[in-house]
């Protein structure tokens, strides 16, 4: 029998000159920067972003320039707030992100055009942040607010969510959560995107796919599933026991453990893990990053000698938490969509640009030769 890849393990699906990962040493690199280096330095997310949809980093003109694009994409219209107000309060946050980019799928004109298309990006990252906004709050039971373009992406949407002045800590802690989660090459939901696009499907549409795959617990949905199981943990006394049950046992997964890439430490879960120390918990965060710190020790030791360490979302929902947000309804994956969806649309433009085709893999049939077709009243 001819032979398939299944996940499609080492698949090269498209060149990229945006992200490349060292799954051995763990280390990440965006666009030859090292992740580390960009937070070290106190980019913006807006620096960043730009990087990743023109290619290069921009001088303070162009970053006002850009700046002002994604703040035209904040005042998103009434027909998709709606798309967000119609559902109930308990639905699941990534969905509602993935409704309010259909009713611009449905709405927008938008046609690949090298001309446009960056224009169209910046305005959909202002979008997307108001349709998080928007979507967060009603799961909250709160009235939607759109964001104010008068601060930084990071902050204009914490104050949006949060109807408050946040810290200069909290903004740089959003803005760090931004970058962290921009772009990480092609995991399941940049290529579902990507299959989408293959077939010149609009913009809006690439991004719908790509929610739809993150919102997996094996993906994305991970950065809430690792603080929930923290939650069922409930205190720092029962790590030991509930791994012994739970994981050593083989019942269940260690969420926020474990890579498809990295065989050692995501250089990201430290980050995100020095960004929850320095937010100073407290109350449940505080209780969560003390379980979360237990695990770690006990996760390693059983499972590192496999190359199964912590990744990006085994703290990222403490950091969440302490900024304020609340362990439900899928919001930390609504939280990391907002940030990938840089890299989601960045990789639609190298490859519908430059390296275009149309995605159309084979399967193996394994299935009955050919038979007669017998009517139902004979089978
Ligand atoms: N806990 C326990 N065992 C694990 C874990 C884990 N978190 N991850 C992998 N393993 C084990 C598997 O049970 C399997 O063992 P076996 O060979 O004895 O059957 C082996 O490691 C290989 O696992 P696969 O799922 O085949 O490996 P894959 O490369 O697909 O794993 C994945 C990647 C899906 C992320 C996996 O590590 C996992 O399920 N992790 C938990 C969910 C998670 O944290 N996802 C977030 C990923 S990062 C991101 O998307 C942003």
């Amino acid at each position: 029998m001819e032979s398939i890849s299944k996940g499609l393990e080492n698949v090269n699906i498209k060149w990229t000159r945006l992200t490349t990962i060292d799954g051995q040493k763990g280390i990440l690199w965006y666009m030859g920067y090292r992740i580390e280096d960009i937070i070290n330095a106190k980019a913006s997310a807006e620096e960043i972003q730009y990087l990743f949809i023109y290619g290069q980093l921009p001088t303070k003109q162009q970053l006002d320039d850009f700046k002002k694009k994604i703040q035209e994409g904040y005042n998103i219209p009434d027909y998709s707030v709606k798309s967000i107000t119609n559902l109930p309060r308990s639905a699941d946050s990534v969905a509602l992100q993935m409704n309010a980019m259909a009713s611009f799928a449905a709405t927008e004109k938008f046609t690949w055009n090298k001309q446009t298309d960056r224009d169209y990006a910046a305005r959909i990252i202002g979008q997307m942040a108001s349709v998080t906004s928007v979507a967060i709050r009603h799961v909250l039971g709160k009235q939607p607010k759109l964001l104010e373009p008068s601060d930084s992406l990071a902050k204009s949407f914490l104050k949006a969510v949060f109807d408050r002045e946040p810290s200069e800590k909290e903004v740089e802690a959003m803005n760090d959560a931004l970058i962290l989660y921009l772009d990480h090459e092609v995991p399941a939901s940049t290529t579902a995107g990507l299959v989408v696009v293959s077939a010149l499907a609009d913009i809006y549409s690439g991004i719908v796919g790509a929610l739809a795959a993150l919102k997996g617990p094996l993906h994305g949905g991970a950065a809430e599933a690792a603080a929930m199981q923290f939650l069922e943990i409930g205190d720092p006394s029962k790590v030991e026991s509930w791994f012994a049950e739970n994981i050593k046992s083989g019942k269940k997964r260690l969420m926020g453990f474990g890579h498809r890439v990295y065989k050692t430490y995501d250089p990201r879960a430290k980050i995100f893990k020095k960004l929850a120390q320095e937010l100073n918990p407290q109350g449940q965060a505080k209780t969560l990053y003390e379980i979360a710190e237990k695990l770690e020790t006990l996760g390693i030791n059983e499972f590192g000698p496999k190359g199964i360490y912590p990744n990006t979302d085994f703290y990222s929902g403490i950091v969440y938490m302490s900024l304020g947000f609340p362990l439900q309804n899928n919001i930390y994956t609504a939280l990391f969509a907002l940030s990938r969806v840089t890299g989601w649309m960045a990789h639609f433009l190298e490859y519908v640009e430059e390296q275009h085709r149309l995605i159309r893999p084979r399967a193996v049939y394994v299935g009955p030769s050919e038979r007669p077709f017998l009517p139902i009243d004979k089978r």
